[in-house]
């Protein structure tokens, strides 16, 4: 199969409550050093990936907008989110750090843009949320989310504003299941998108996820990204090793049974690897 052919795989797509479609599974960008962004996306691009997360604050927003612009895609074949960072909150500041991304890219509208944090101790995030929504009725984003949100933030919106979000992206993986968040999204039909999906390699020499690739023929990683895909999570994987960028996308030839699903349900400890969103603020 060559590259271009691999580009027909047919990933699925998920319809946010907007009606945008968003690719189910994407391509991560976080600590891809500047230098190595353009190679990395490219050889995504041309494994298949055909969309890409990236955020103001991973400082390689020009690069995958260089990368986007060597691959010949037109606009519409393409998914690119960013986010705003922790610093920018505020109605005003947000309107110019979208500008200032959209730039960096060299895009004139991208398709998902997220508030990365709701950083709670500063209580911006809902005067973020107003430019937001005139950001969307600009048509300057195609559609607009959250990361990072609580319940209780969300919620938040939900009362204050009129827009809400499509998506909402957080850390989950089989050590972070986060049920009740999602059960929330669902309710209100927001997508909930998994960042650190692998748990940034974590969880890949777990005898669980072992067992289950052995039965199926496939890698820990795979097995990880199909349970993520069958939740019905966008999964947005990073890697800069060419092999691993083929392989986790390499999904669509087998399904995980019940059992299955029941012995990753067991590997919930409520782990988080990253920062708590309740606390977080700029570093
Ligand atoms: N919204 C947020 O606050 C937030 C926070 C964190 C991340 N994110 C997003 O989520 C994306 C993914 O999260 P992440 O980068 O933290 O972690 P991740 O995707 O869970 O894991 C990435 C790590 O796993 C390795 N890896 C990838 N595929 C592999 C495979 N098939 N076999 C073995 N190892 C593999 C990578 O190594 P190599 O690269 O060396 O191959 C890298 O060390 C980010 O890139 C970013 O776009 C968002």
């Amino acid at each position: 199969m060559t590259a271009m052919n691999m580009a027909e795989i047919a990933v699925p797509s998920l319809r946010l409550h907007d009606g945008i479609e968003i690719p189910q599974l994407g391509f991560g960008v976080f600590q891809v050093p500047p230098e190595e962004t353009q190679g990395a996306v490219e050889m995504a691009l041309g494994a298949g990936y055909r969309h890409i997360d990236t955020a103001a604050a991973y400082g390689n927003e020009r690069e995958v907008g260089a990368a986007l612009a060597s691959s010949g895609l037109a606009r519409e074949d393409y998914f690119v989110t960013t986010k705003l960072w922790n610093s920018e909150h505020g109605h005003d500041s947000a309107l110019v750090a979208f500008e200032a991304s959209l730039d960096r890219l060299g895009l004139d509208h991208v398709d998902l843009y997220l508030i990365h944090w709701p950083v709670p101790t500063e209580d911006r995030f809902v005067d973020t949320w107003r430019a937001f929504e005139r950001i969307y009725e600009e048509e300057a984003a195609r559609t607009i989310g959250v990361s990072n949100f609580r319940v209780e933030d969300l919620e938040r919106l939900e009362a204050e504003t009129d827009t809400r979000p499509t998506v909402n992206q957080v850390e989950l993986h089989p050590g972070l299941q986060q049920a009740e968040l999602r059960a929330w999204h669902g309710e209100h039909r927001i997508a909930t998108e998994a960042w650190s999906p692998l748990a940034q390699g974590g969880l890949l020499g777990n005898e669980t996820i072992a067992g289950i690739a052995d039965r199926h023929g496939k890698t820990p990683a795979q097995v990880i990204l199909r349970w993520h895909l069958r939740l019905g999570n966008v999964v947005i994987p990073k890697s800069v090793t060419p092999r691993r960028i083929q392989e986790n996308l390499d999904l669509f030839d087998f399904e995980l049974s019940e059992k299955d699903v029941a012995e990753v349900a067991g590997l919930d400890g409520g782990r988080r690897i990253g920062p708590d969103p309740s606390t977080f603020v700029a570093p």
